[in-house]
């Protein structure tokens, strides 16, 4: 029987941080792991031109970055289909006649364009591209008839309103797409150095590739429980975002004896950091090698993207001959 198909997608924002590692990345290496999907992950370069058209002279540079941390992180070219957007023409073809069907009420009202709309409030978002936006993530996924599509909860408006417009597709035309499921992991959610978010924008992001001095440096810098003014006030693990990442970095019996000692100050801030940054760099040391080797070895980087598009390209062209022949063009 073949393989149920997931598809996923990364706007190229350059290194990732570890938010991004033990989120989305994380749930597309498990899924690519179980050996249950064939998994086509992509970079979305033509989503970028959305909000950043006017500064797209990094978009190359990000793409092979974040490329770079996908493939430390695990993510395996022989086993998983690893593309570029703007390699798959398709795609916009696709976009263009999905644009036709979308009614723009459903674009209006999405909460997602409302939201980053206000968000990023410094630049002109009332664009035909961004207001597209989920027109272009819809051809993205239907391309490849996904059964289902990895992504965390901010994105689920974008795969209902997919769903929606395969559904009007089919309708219209003919059942070409499958409606597909959106996947949502649990993930632990990490906070940046400074208790907000993390997020690159905001500069307290720790980086994938971040190693030595840097590491230790922002793990340092670390927000831990505001309460805990003094050595020898007593914290709270639970709200302290030192002591989740402890969660993902250190061996449990290690993570209760921190929780037990930090209630009962017996471990101060300072060390408990320490203790944070010899773990993260411990863990990701394999990862950073890695990183390390692909930084000298460009080529290969270009040669698993160039094979990548081509059995992207492959499945698009497929499904592009089925479209033109139901819409009948
Ligand atoms: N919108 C997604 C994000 O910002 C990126 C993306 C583009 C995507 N096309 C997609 C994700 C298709 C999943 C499927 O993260
Ligand atoms: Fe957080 Fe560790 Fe400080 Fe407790 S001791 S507040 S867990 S950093």
């Amino acid at each position: 029987m073949a393989l149920k198909r997931i598809l996923s997608g990364m706007r190229p924002t350059g290194k990732l941080h570890l938010g991004n590692l033990h989120g989305a990345l994380a749930n597309w290496i498990d899924l690519q792991n179980s050996g249950k999907y064939e998994c086509f992950y992509f970079v979305a370069d033509w989503h970028a031109f959305t909000s950043e058209y006017n500064s797209t002279e990094g978009i190359r540079d990000n793409i092979t970055s974040m490329v770079i941390d996908w493939l430390a992180a695990g993510l395996d070219p022989k086993k998983s289909t690893l593309f570029v957007q703007s390699a798959v023409k398709e795609h916009a073809e696709l976009f263009l006649l999905l644009s036709m069907i979308t009614p723009l009420a459903w674009l209006e009202r999405n909460p997602t364009y409302k939201e980053m709309k206000a968000e990023l409030s410094n630049k002109d978002l009332s664009t035909f591209g961004f207001l597209g936006y989920p027109v272009l993530q819809a051809a993205d996924i239907i391309m490849y008839k996904a059964y289902g599509v990895p992504v965390g909860v901010d994105q689920l408006p974008h795969v209902e309103l997919t769903r929606e417009i395969a559904r009007r597709f089919n309708y219209l035309y003919k059942e070409v797409f499958p409606i597909p499921e959106p996947l949502l992991a649990g993930v632990t959610k990490l906070l940046g150095i400074d208790g907000r978010k993390m997020s690159k924008s905001y500069e307290n992001s720790i980086y994938i590739s971040d190693t030595g001095k840097a590491l230790q440096q922002k793990i340092s810098a670390m927000f831990t429980d505001p309460q805990r003014v003094k050595k020898t006030d007593p914290g709270d693990p639970g709200i302290c975002n030192v002591f989740t990442f402890h969660g993902l970095y250190t061996p449990q019996d290690k993570v209760k004896q921190i929780d037990a000692d930090c209630r009962k100050a017996a471990i101060g801030c300072t060390d408990c950091k320490k203790m944070l940054a010899a773990r993260v760099a411990e863990v990701m040391k394999p990862i950073h090698e890695r990183i390390d080797y692909y930084v000298h070895h460009l080529a290969e980087i270009k040669e698993i993207i160039d094979e990548g598009n081509k059995r992207a390209a492959k499945v698009a062209r497929q499904t592009m001959e089925e479209v033109r022949e139901a819409v009948k063009i």
